[in-house]
């Protein structure tokens, strides 16, 4: 999610090199479920509806899988990661070729891809070109390096025994992600999983199930055998709660709300005890010093908090700025809000577009009022913008108090909540003053204060100069209430391999 240098606080710094026009799409061609390199039907008959949240217009109908399609996917899943099946004699340097294969037939739909993306989330075209596209494709070719370089260790223990472990797939890995980074969190799920040789059944949000569908025909196109990956298109309580309660599925990886990710946790242990992976919710802070370069703070600060709309569970929710610069800190947000440009998210320069749904405007409106009513100073911004569509301006409020909803509850919209603090140890123990752990920033010129500082924050990953810096090498995810495990680097590996100890007794010789 690097932003290459050419956009700045999320707005292109003038012509991008490279960057192609939307592709115009008539009509979707993968609406159907994916199992066994097929497309199929719902067994139910029924399908729902996807929209596009810049226009409210209903783009086309995705056949609904349910429980009855969920068993046939883990049934397919379950055969092609069987003993003697062509994915497990696959030579292991095969998993990478493939999972390369894949990135390259990504990047030659990548303005297909990004188009769909955005015309399902509503995500500006220039992002999702550059940001979600960027990072998908990199992800696959991070984890094609590793498939050939997964392997155990020898341990000592005397002359009577040789030990090693191997480093086997865990099985099916059943996977639930959101609507927010549809293809990333595709891809972040998938391309770990395959390279350790599990097999996969997948389930988009049922907002957003375009492009995993079309990451169907690309599956199947790069030559993964059969049943490796499946995608099943529908809702969380139904086809999401049948993946996280069979019996067949091994392990579960889940993006999304912390009341969703309990029941996942519940489910498994309801079952059989599967293995449950969380990426949940977050309300993370970031601390800005005196020392601090101001402007490129108030930058990567407003950044991380108006990026994808706010929709991001690393949002810099919660920001606390030391008193002697709280004031200019301010004034340069709202002047830096000013040149955020929102509209049509396939217009190049738009950085920002539509929130993804009514549910989720209306819990913003709602928090937005809350911290008018609570007493925050609303600085800029806090209405619908007047125009057709799920838009919200961005929004910044001053004087937040750690006792307000909008500094407690995960707003996921483009707010911007400025806290005042006078101390550093006052600003840590208010930072840490949450359930959530996903990520924090800092913001100083002293090293010594960064790393002290970055010591103390109960947070995944802790930025320091800079927010939002994710890379495919480098491992994410929470403390606390904002999940466990993680996802991304060599880290990921571990969650989806078992560890098998041979030990093998040799015979005293003559
Ligand atoms: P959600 O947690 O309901 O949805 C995420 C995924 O879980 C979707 O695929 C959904 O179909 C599935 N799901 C829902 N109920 C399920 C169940 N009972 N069993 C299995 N799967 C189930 O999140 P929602 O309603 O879209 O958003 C609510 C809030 O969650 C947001 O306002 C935000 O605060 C948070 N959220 C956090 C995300 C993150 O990146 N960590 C992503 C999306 C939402
Ligand atoms: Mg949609």
């Amino acid at each position: 999610m690097a932003q290459n240098g050419i956009i700045e606080n999320g707005q292109p710094k003038g012509e991008i090199p490279g960057l192609p026009k939307p592709v115009k799409i008539t009509e979707v061609k993968y609406t159907k479920i994916f199992i066994n390199n097929e497309w199929h039907s719902s067994v139910s008959g029924k399908t729902f509806p996807t929209y596009n949240p810049a226009t409210g217009a209903k783009i086309c109908e995705v056949e609904e899988a349910d429980k009855l399609d969920v068993d046939k996917a883990v049934l397919a899943a379950k055969a092609a990661g069987d003993r003697g099946s062509a994915w497990r004699q696959m030579e292991v340097s095969g998993r990478g070729r493939l999972l390369n294969k894949l990135a390259d037939l990504m990047e030659r739909d990548r303005a297909l891809l990004a188009t769909m993306e955005t015309m399902d989330t509503g995500k500006p075209f220039l992002h999702s070109f550059l940001i979600d596209l960027d990072g998908s494709i990199k992800t696959l070719r991070y984890y094609a390096g590793w498939a050939d370089k997964i392997h155990g260790k020898t341990m000592p223990v005397d002359d009577n025994f040789m030990c090693f472990t191997k480093h086997e797939p865990v099985g099916v890995c059943g996977a639930i992600i959101p609507w927010n980074f549809p293809l990333l969190m595709f891809v972040w799920k998938v391309g770990p999983a395959l390279c350790c040789g599990n097999t996969v059944v997948i389930k988009p949000a049922e907002q957003t199930p375009l492009t995993a569908l079309h990451m169907g025909a690309l599956i199947k196109e790069s030559g993964f055998p059969p049943g490796v990956v499946n995608i099943l298109p529908g809702y969380g309580p139904t086809a999401g709660a049948a993946i996280s309660n069979h019996m067949e599925v091994d392990k579960v990886a889940f993006t999304g709300s912390t009341e969703v990710g309990k029941l996942i946790k519940e489910a498994a242990a309801r079952s059989n005890l599967k293995r449950v992976t969380l990426e949940l919710g977050g309300k993370n802070p970031t601390i800005v010093f005196a020392d601090a370069d101001l402007r490129l703070a108030v930058e990567e600060v407003q950044r991380g908090a108006f990026f994808n709309q706010g929709q991001c569970c690393t949002a810099a929710s919660r920001i606390f700025v030391q008193e002697q610069v709280y004031e200019e800190f301010v004034r340069l947000s709202m002047e830096s809000a000013e040149r955020v440009l929102a509209g049509d998210p396939m217009d190049p320069r738009t950085a920002h577009g539509p929130q993804i749904d009514q549910k989720q405007f209306d819990k913003i409106v709602d928090l937005i009022r809350s911290g008018e009513r609570e007493g925050a100073t609303l600085e800029y911004g806090g209405r619908p913008m007047d125009r057709k569509g799920l838009f919200i301006k961005p929004t910044i409020f001053s004087g937040v108090k750690d006792h307000m909803r909008i500094a407690k509850e995960e707003i996921f919209g483009p707010v911007q909540c400025i806290f005042s603090f006078k101390s550093q140890e006052e600003a840590i123990e208010r930072a840490n003053g949450t359930p959530y752990g996903l990520a924090a920033a800092v913001f100083t010129r002293d090293v010594d204060r960064a790393l002290s500082v970055s010591a103390a924050l109960q947070a995944g990953t802790v930025w320091v100069n800079c927010y939002n810096a994710l890379h495919a090498q480098t491992p994410f995810g929470g403390y606390k209430m904002s999940g466990h495990g993680r996802e991304l680097g060599e880290y990921a590996l571990a969650e989806y391999s078992e560890v098998k100890t041979v030990t093998i007794k040799v015979a005293k010789q003559d």
